[in-house]
């Protein structure tokens, strides 16, 4: 959701926070704000502005421009809207009544209300609708009262706070001392040179041009920062805490757009590359010409996991499309049952899970807040969680019992693409593995899967390749204000995706279906206006799905159909075609996928919208 910067050194920590804000700004971007001080100033300077990180550069550049200040102490924030509408007033950082302390924050505050009641009986008084102004003066209420310690002030309050928190705070008296602290939202600090400063982010994306060295703040953990000396880790109760100092790596060329217009369209084209990442060292051929999967989630939990006789998967949007696809890869090669859950809704059932289950958390992001539920629920009951992570090192990655990165780099589009191809991938390759660790594939079978999953990289540089006639193609359907997309068996889950692509970032109403629930309901809808896209390759079902597209044109729907190569009868039928390579139908996604996530791009595209940030979305949905 929100994104979180911080700095305290020796530099001019403006320039810093502006570029961790965009850096972050896909966590976030309906305002942004900083909140700046230093060595001899009696007060905080706060800037804000509604909108992109861009508007607030712009107003901190005019003002900072003139002041010839040193500055080297600051926190900033980009939002996503929980309490109170974007404006500059709810825009954060806020500055407690006294002027005193500055606090930046990301969660939610859910007793926000009992407590301002409380503070207002203090005498506090309050400028914007947010919790987050409430927790700064409940802040400032116990600096105040305890001789202005900091580090003892936050510990106090956040005693009384109930919901989900990453905060730093900043202190008038005192530049060069930040306190960060984190519960179920996810915070890092990176450490520089002999602590000579500190540089404070909602992931390591900030961080990492600085410095590879990084603290992950656990959940209930306070760290007192202060240049020049150790981090100081304690727990709410003020007990102290062991300072765990782990080497971060990262690809710091991930963070640009390197040369597409849209970070989007850069990750689309990146999925041969990404998930040739996925498999590397993992699928091993050797000299004799066969395969291997090495895995060592499997090596070292192999006896629970190929004894586990239910898995449930849990996960959130693109990923929980990607568990859908887990399910049929597992049932159909390891013949184990498989379900799949919402992680909003698991987490708030009585779900029946034996400690023999093995629950998958699918997440790019990591940070997902009902994902991270889900496992912690299934984790008190003694299953087995096993992460299929993109973002190392992040709090779902961290909880855990082990698992699989999928490593496909940082995934910086709203709309989530290459993650969705490379948690396909390392389903298959589990799937892949744990069949062959029961025996319930046989080995000429297992053997081909494999070779064909490690051409697929190949196979989707040439669906990538039609990417211009795509674009031409999206052009006729940039009026539609509905779309259908249908798939069966392995391309149902895809025709979802498709679907949602289209409508985080077009803003076009779209459904996807198992195309043979058409005739239940949906096909009330078809019309001459409405385009339906088929996806409609070769495996056991295809004429049952040709059936249902005739069905569809028989109606006057608009038919594009993404086809196997050489397919020659749907293009009897349908208005357009796509084309995708032959490969065997449990590895379809992979392919069949891409044409729909450069639908979607182009359409918006088209359409004039903001592909990667669009409306109301965020690309980590740390709250619930
Ligand atoms: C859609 C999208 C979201 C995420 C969902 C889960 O393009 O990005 O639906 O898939 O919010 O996020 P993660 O995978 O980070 O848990």
């Amino acid at each position: 959701m929100c994104g979180i910067v911080g700095y305290v050194g020796h530099k001019e920590a403006a320039p810093i926070l502006l570029k961790g804000l965009h850096q972050l700004e896909y966590r976030g971007y309906d305002s942004a704000g900083v909140a700046l001080t230093g060595e001899g100033l009696s007060s905080i300077s706060v800037f804000k502005a509604k909108g992109k990180v861009a508007n607030l550069e712009e107003k901190v550049n005019a003002a900072l421009g003139k002041s010839g200040q040193m500055l080297t102490t600051g926190i900033g924030h980009t939002r996503w809207a929980t309490h109170g509408e974007p404006s500059e007033v709810n825009a954060h950082p806020h500055l407690s009544m006294s002027g005193d302390l500055a606090l930046v924050h990301n969660g939610i505050i859910e007793n926000y209300q009992l407590l301002k009641e409380q503070l207002s009986g203090h005498g506090y008084e309050f400028k914007s609708e947010t919790d987050t102004e409430v927790l700064v003066q409940l802040i400032d209420y116990f600096y105040q009262k305890n001789g202005k310690n900091l580090a003892k002030a936050v510990s106090q309050a956040l005693n009384k706070v109930i919901g989900a928190y990453a905060i730093v705070v900043m202190e008038r008296n005192d530049p060069g001392h930040l306190v960060a602290a984190r519960k179920a939202s996810p915070l890092v600090i990176g450490i520089g040179e002999e602590n000579s400063e500190f540089f404070i982010g909602s992931d390591a994306s900030p961080l990492v041009e600085y410095t590879h060295k990084v603290v992950y703040l656990e959940d209930e953990q306070i760290a007192d920062i202060r240049m020049g000396e150790d981090v100081e880790i304690m727990n709410l109760d003020e007990t102290s805490a062991d300072l765990n100092i782990k080497d971060v790596d990262f690809d710091i060329s991930a963070l640009s757009k390197g040369g597409y217009p849209h970070f989007m369209l850069k990750e689309i084209f990146e999925q041969p590359h990404c998930i040739k990442n996925s498999m590397r060292g993992r699928i091993i051929q050797h000299e004799n010409g066969l395969y291997e999967i090495k895995l060592s989630a499997l090596t070292n939990f192999k006896a629970k996991l190929i004894r586990a006789r239910h898995v449930i998967i849990v996960a959130c949007g693109t990923s929980w499309h990607a568990g859908l696809i887990g399910k049929q890869l597992i049932e159909e090669m390891c013949r184990i049952s498989v379900d799949v859950e919402y992680a909003s809704e698991f987490r708030y059932r009585k779900p029946v899970i034996d400690k023999d289950d093995v629950v998958i958390a699918i997440s790019q992001s990591g940070e997902t807040a009902d994902t991270l539920a889900a496992i912690q629920l299934a984790k008190e009951q003694g299953a087995l969680i096993f992460g299929i992570v993109n973002s190392v090192g992040s709090s779902i990655a961290r909880e855990s019992d082990t698992g699989i990165y999928i490593h496909v780099g940082p995934e910086i589009g709203v709309a989530s693409t290459k993650a969705f191809t490379g948690q396909v991938t390392v389903l298959t390759m589990l799937s892949l593995a744990i069949a062959n660790a029961i025996g319930s594939m046989g080995e000429e079978e297992f053997q081909r899967t494999c070779e064909e999953l490690v051409r697929i990289p190949q196979k989707m540089e040439k669906v990538l390749g039609q990417n211009e006639t795509i674009e031409r193609m999206s052009n006729k359907f940039t009026y539609a204000k509905n779309f259908l997309y249908l798939g069966r068996g392995y391309n149902y889950p895809v025709a979802l995706e498709g679907a949602l692509k289209l409508k985080e970032i077009s803003y076009i109403h779209a459904e996807g279906y198992p195309a043979a629930e058409m005739k239940h309901g949906p096909i009330a809808l078809v019309d001459e206006e409405m385009p339906i896209v088929c996806i409609a390759t070769h495996h056991h079902l295809y004429h049952k799905i040709i059936s249902n597209m005739q069905e569809v044109k028989s109606r006057k729907g608009r038919i594009l159909a993404i086809v196997t190569e050489g397919d020659e009868e749907v293009k009897a039928i349908a208005e357009d075609v796509i084309e995708v390579p032959a490969t065997q139908n449990c590895l379809v996604p992979l392919l069949s996928v891409l044409p729909m996530q450069m639908l979607a791009y182009h359409v918006a595209v088209k359409k004039g919208l903001n592909v990667d940030m669009p409306r109301n979305l965020a690309k980590s949905v740390t709250v619930e």
